[in-house]
């Protein structure tokens, strides 16, 4: 008898950038209070799942030798609770292929359990309401609630609370992905350690940025940028200045590190410029590689038949 093999469910889901980030005081929890604006990027992964006897992860891709394939990987702790709410075994096989840098501060893994989590309401047929999808979400990571969101939107508490932003227009980045990865509490951890020696400022509320978000004005919104997370990020990996350097010197608007780095985003005036940027600095050799990508983005989306194969 031929046995049938179901179709996969395929997500695809975006990275995403922070064009403000303003890191707070540390909290008794562990984590940082945040105001952070997120942009979703056309940058992605994707994330499949079938019916298997038990639960396995399989990643491919760029930097796949780097993700655990166990319970240290978010999408596996994202399908356990998703069996959870549902009471069932996590019997299904998940197949993650990167297109987010590892460790990159675009919140790959996130994506990953974002899409892990919409790609198994949809294959289990559970119909979770957003609000449900949301929280399971939100105690999975900071970054998890944004990646199902998508578009641009301000998060607060440690990133979960999200409000949508008004983002006219379509803006076109470059990506200088960076040779390694950097931990996010590590990050975090030595943003602690620079502000208790005095330094480095604090950004500021992000007002303007979101007129010029809503003007759809690259060229105002460049100065704009600001993590709070940059220093730290500086401080554990000095070689990042001079690719932000050369990403301004090939004409970028702007050049900031991407949430806990070491990928560092730069914005360009157009898609034209983001073409060139994009190849002069590819050619300077201050990253492993570049990407050239737009944003705003959809969040976690059902891939077409036809794209999931
Ligand atoms: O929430 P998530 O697991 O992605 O966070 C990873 C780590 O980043 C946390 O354990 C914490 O060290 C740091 N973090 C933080 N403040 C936040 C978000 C993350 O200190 N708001």
């Amino acid at each position: 008898m031929l046995s049938v093999v179901p179709d996969p469910v395929v997500v695809t889901v975006p990275a995403k950038v922070n064009l403000h980030l303003a890191v707070g005081d540390l909290r008794d929890d562990g984590y940082h209070e945040l105001s952070t604006v997120f942009q979703a990027l056309s940058l992605s992964d994707e994330v499949s799942v079938v019916p298997a006897d038990t639960l396995t992860v399989q990643v491919q891709g760029e930097g796949a030798q780097f993700v655990p394939t166990d319970n240290r990987n978010l999408v596996w702790r994202a399908a356990e609770a998703v069996a959870d709410r549902a009471g069932r075994e996590p019997a299904v096989k998940i197949s993650v292929r990167k297109g987010i840098p590892v460790a990159g501060g675009m919140a790959g893994g996130s994506a990953d359990a974002a899409a892990t989590l919409l790609a198994l309401d949809h294959l289990w047929g559970l119909e979770l309401d957003r609000a449900t999808l949301h929280e399971l979400a939100a105690d999975l990571g900071s970054d998890v609630p944004f990646a199902l969101h998508g578009g641009t939107a301000v998060g607060s508490g440690r990133g979960e609370h999200l409000l949508p932003v008004l983002a006219r227009d379509t803006f076109h980045w470059v990506l200088a992905l960076a040779k390694g990865g950097l931990s996010t509490p590590k990050v975090f951890a030595e943003l602690d350690r620079l502000r208790a020696e005095g330094r480095p400022p604090r950004a500021g509320t992000p007002d303007a940025l979101m007129q010029a978000l809503a003007a759809g004005d690259a060229a105002t919104l460049a100065p704009l940028l600001v993590n709070d997370l940059q220093p730290a990020a500086l401080s554990l990996m000095p070689e990042l200045r001079r690719t932000l350097r050369a990403g301004e010197a090939a004409g970028a608007l702007a050049g900031i590190v991407s949430g806990s780095g070491p990928t560092c985003a730069f914005l360009c005036a157009d898609e034209q410029s983001a073409i060139q940027v994009g190849a002069e600095l590819a050619g300077v050799g201050v990253c492993r590689t570049v990407r050239v990508a737009a944003g705003p983005v959809p969040g976690a989306r059902l891939a077409d038949i036809e794209e999931g194969r």
